[in-house]
């Protein structure tokens, strides 16, 4: 085996000239992928989890530069789910084998913390055998305490860049790096197993920039890390930029496994976006998590982070039964239990 490839599995002491190595060729592609597999089997065998996502509010008050629901996109089209439409969600999931249910919204005022509460204790009285995940942004650490209490017991919130300077060609003034970082160690401060993660491609993005984000995940030492392409949104101050690759990101899902052998790391909807099969190759590549979609059918086509995403005229039923087809094909096997992290530093 290449010694990078080595070094990078076996202490995790690549330097940073090394790394950008790593990601600037394609030349060791497929020696990575091979030990990123060989990796995750040892960990988690052909296991695959799966979450139900349930996109409950697009409305943001929030105004970063890539995302298609961002405040300023008026041609979008605002819903929220009611706490009941929400549990009739979670229903729904919970017939389909789901034990995860992620929470995932736009930072929309509306959702009061005691909104938050009141739902996630409402799924979580009703399903007790369920993981409840939050993905609904930059709070201050009482509110996220008041929702760990409730039952939220794990939390996604991507970094998204770990460089100061991309992250303010990124997102506007209002928005930092540093509240970011503030809010994921509160998050692990509380307890919540937790889930961080970058876009591969965003705008001036550099392999530098990728490099800082390897090292503070590698500070963080997050649970779940997700990592999916950037994809163009037209209604967005970014219209006309150019999509991360396939290659790059698939390289990224590699690296991240074997230097995070312990973690969850979905092959996510964007993924499966830029190809046809990209989920697939993201589950070749040491992803061990996928992320179905919940929602109702109604909302789905309204939750438009970026362009042409998948699954967004499905049933839930039919999202699972096409996943697990794809699952099962790619050479892995849907598990339907509660899927925490294994023990880790
Ligand atoms: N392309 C790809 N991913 C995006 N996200 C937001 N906008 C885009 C886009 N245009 C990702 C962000 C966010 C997650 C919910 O979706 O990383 O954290
Ligand atoms: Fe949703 Fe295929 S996974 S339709």
């Amino acid at each position: 085996m290449d010694k990078l490839i080595y070094d990078l599995k076996n202490n995790n002491s690549l330097d940073d000239g090394d790394l950008k190595c790593l990601l600037e060729t394609d030349m060791y592609d497929e020696e990575l992928y091979k030990a990123a597999d060989a990796v995750r089997r040892a960990n988690y065998g052909d296991s695959v989890y799966i979450r139900g996502l349930i996109e409950f509010t697009n409305y943001c008050k929030n105004d970063c530069y890539y995302c298609g629901i961002r405040r300023s996109n008026n041609n979008v089209d605002r819903y929220r789910l009611s706490k009941e439409e929400i549990l009739a969600c979670c229903e729904n999931g919970y017939i389909l084998g789901y034990r995860t249910f992620v929470l995932q919204g736009g930072e929309a005022p509306y959702y009061t913390d005691e909104r938050i509460c009141d739902i996630v204790s409402g799924i979580h009285k009703l399903y007790p055998d369920c993981a409840i995940t939050l993905s609904i942004g930059e709070k201050n650490y009482e509110s996220y305490k008041s929702f760990f209490d409730a039952g939220a017991k794990r939390f996604l919130l991507r970094h998204e860049t770990a460089d100061d300077e991309h992250y303010k060609r990124l997102h506007p003034e209002s928005m930092s790096l540093d509240n970011r970082k503030r809010c994921l160690f509160d998050l692990k401060d509380i307890g919540y197993q937790v889930g961080s993660g970058f876009m591969v491609g965003s705008p001036y993005q550099t392999t530098d920039n990728l490099v800082s984000d390897l090292r503070f995940l590698q500070e963080l030492k997050p649970d779940m890390i997700g990592i999916g392409p950037y994809i163009n949104h037209k209604d967005t101050p970014f219209a006309g930029e150019k999509n991360g690759t396939l290659e790059l990101t698939l390289r990224l899902v590699a690296i991240l496994r074997l230097m995070f052998p312990y973690a969850l790391i979905p092959a996510t909807t964007a993924l499966g976006t830029i190809s046809p099969n990209g989920r697939e190759l993201g589950l070749k590549c040491g992803a061990n998590v996928v992320m179905p979609n919940l929602s109702p059918v109604e909302t789905r086509k309204k939750y438009d982070l970026y362009e042409n995403k998948i699954c967004t005229g499905e049933e839930a039923a039919e999202c699972r039964g096409c996943l697990e087809r794809r699952v099962t094909l790619a050479g892995y096997n849907i598990v339907t239990d509660i899927g925490d992290v294994k023990e880790h530093a």
